[in-house]
């Protein structure tokens, strides 16, 4: 894999701009949007999107129902390929790498860039299953005993194994919302991703599985990139380290987590985060 750009200090973000950190630290740029446009038939639902995503950091994308947020994550794995009626123009490369190029193969994609959704949905197989599936079409694993590693790696990686080491060929539709949230993680981080994309994770789980996704990312930052969608704003302040605001198919504005909300740049992001609107 070819080495990704360094990036280092920018200005403050502008909007319209390509958008960069404004703290000194410098990060490694897993993903790299310039001028992306999106539409739904004649209704364009991303407007000219420009952001940086950097490697082995949370990034939150915020913003109103509707804004778009959904369709930009579907961007970076080319799922919304799946929808006839889309037209995407735009660079969305990876690692130096544009994911749209024709010779992108997308099976391979979907290895390095994960999905987890809303709502669990473990696949109706055993909880071993779940995990040993992927990797074994990808052809990660040959050996009986390879595929018994992998399996429990991913399960104590995504916190889940003591609570089901001893279950592990019963349906992983018979564990809890949070256990099965947790079931599709460690399914996603099986076969080794370098970016896990997160819709509203925890949105359909409790409060105590919440806190347990959020320590989880917190931990899983140290592997994996992670852009995760949420409309709960502590949760976004809590783990995330940078944040993007989206308002009507644009980022209105991107930050460090703290500044962002600290000190938002526009008003519209200070009104969405004080829960003026929503
Ligand atoms: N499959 C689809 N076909 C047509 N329009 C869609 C589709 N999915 C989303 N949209 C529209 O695109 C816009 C952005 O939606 P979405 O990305 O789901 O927003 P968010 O995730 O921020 O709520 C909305 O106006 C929505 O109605
Ligand atoms: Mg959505």
């Amino acid at each position: 894999m070819q080495a990704a750009p360094r990036h280092t200090a920018g200005t403050a973000p502008q909007v319209g701009q390509p958008h960069t950190r404004n703290d000194q630290a410098c990060h490694d740029l897993s993903i790299r949007v310039r001028d992306l446009n999106l539409w739904y038939g004649q209704t364009q639902a991303l407007k000219n999107l420009n952001i940086d995503l950097f490697e082995k950091n949370v990034t939150a994308l915020i913003g109103p129902s509707g804004c778009g947020k959904s369709t930009f994550l579907r961007c970076l794995n080319r799922m919304n390929d799946l929808i006839p009626s889309v037209r995407i123009e735009g660079l969305v490369e990876m690692d130096g790498r544009d994911v749209n190029a024709t010779r992108m193969d997308e099976v391979a994609l979907r290895r390095r860039v994960g999905m987890v959704f809303q709502k669990p949905n473990p696949f109706p197989k055993s909880i071993y299953e779940n995990i040993a599936y992927a990797p074994r079409m990808h052809d990660l694993v040959s050996r009986k005993a390879e595929q018994d590693e992998l399996v429990e790696k991913a399960l104590r990686d995504a916190g889940l194994w003591n609570e089901v080491k001893d279950k592990l060929h019963e349906p992983g539709t018979s564990l809890s919302g949070g256990q099965q949230q947790r079931l599709c993680i460690a399914r996603a981080i099986a076969v080794q991703p370098d970016v896990i994309l997160m819709d509203e994770p925890t949105s359909a789980l409790d409060p105590i599985s919440t806190a347990t996704i959020e320590d989880l990312m917190d931990k899983l930052k140290q592997q994996f990139t992670i852009v995760t969608v949420t409309h709960n704003m502590q949760q976004a302040a809590r783990v995330a380290d940078y944040t993007a605001f989206f308002h009507l198919g644009e980022i209105v504005e991107y930050n460090d987590t703290k500044t962002m909300f600290s000190n938002p740049a526009t008003k519209k992001a200070e009104d969405y985060i004080t829960g003026r609107y929503g």
